[in-house]
């Protein structure tokens, strides 16, 4: 089941709790908060105060992408249910594999995230700890960038090398999440999508009808 994970970092930052309703009437099925420290990407974004501020108003999965160097450090600084996913950057944690034992001991689902220029080959030994590959369709960071240009192909070998190890981890994809890349993306096992100022906070339509156009394609 395709599923939508709307981008909160896009959203009415200065409404972000008639977002989250609005949202969540419109039929997402996740809200995606990116945690940005500055350090691993350039940017920063939301902090943990407002994630576990979101946490209490919505019954909605949370899909936490940590963009932060040595992301061990904040796990406990959230406060999660087991439905949420926190994903945290392969390139971010010189231990990655405890990182995830960590999260899952927590009791939230384990995601790792690659960014565009890490194989899908440098996971293989890593997919017993995780509940969902985050494949970066652009360069972590920020809203409005084009899809580079090996997102799809990229996309296709990580589906076929999950299904050949005969494992069903969901792929999500996060960037450019567009009308048409979403489609071409979906075609190639992409399963969860995250919906930025690309396809879902558009000036031209409702969260509602940006919602069902998007899954009108996928
Ligand atoms: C990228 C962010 C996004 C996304 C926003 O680092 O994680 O959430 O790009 O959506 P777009 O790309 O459609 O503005
Ligand atoms: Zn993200």
């Amino acid at each position: 089941m395709k599923k939508l994970s709307a981008s909160l970092m896009c959203a009415d930052l200065l409404n972000l709790e008639a977002s989250v309703k609005e949202l969540q009437s419109a039929g997402i099925d996740y809200l995606h908060i990116d945690i940005m420290d500055g350090d691993f990407v350039p940017n920063i974004t939301m902090g943990f105060d407002t994630v576990n501020s979101i946490r209490k108003i919505t019954d909605l999965p949370l899909d936490i992408h940590m963009m932060v160097r040595e992301p061990n450090r904040f796990i406990d600084c959230m406060e999660l249910s087991e439905q949420d996913i926190l994903c945290v950057h392969y390139e971010a944690d010189t231990h990655i594999h405890r990182t995830l034992e960590q999260i899952r001991k927590k009791g939230v689902k384990a995601g790792l995230a690659i960014n565009p220029s890490t194989p899908v080959d440098s996971i293989k030994y890593l997919t017993d700890y995780i509940d969902m590959l985050l494949v970066m369709t652009v360069s972590p960071g920020f809203a409005g960038q084009k899809l580079f240009s090996a997102a799809e192909r990229k996309t296709r070998d990580a589906r076929e090398m999950l299904d050949s190890m005969g494992l069903n981890i969901p792929i999500e994809v996060d960037g450019n999440i567009s009308l048409v890349n979403g489609e071409k993306l979906s075609v190639c096992g992409a399963e969860i999508f995250v919906l930025g100022t690309s396809s879902l906070f558009v000036r031209d339509k409702s969260l509602a009808e940006a919602a069902r156009d998007f899954r009108s394609v996928i």
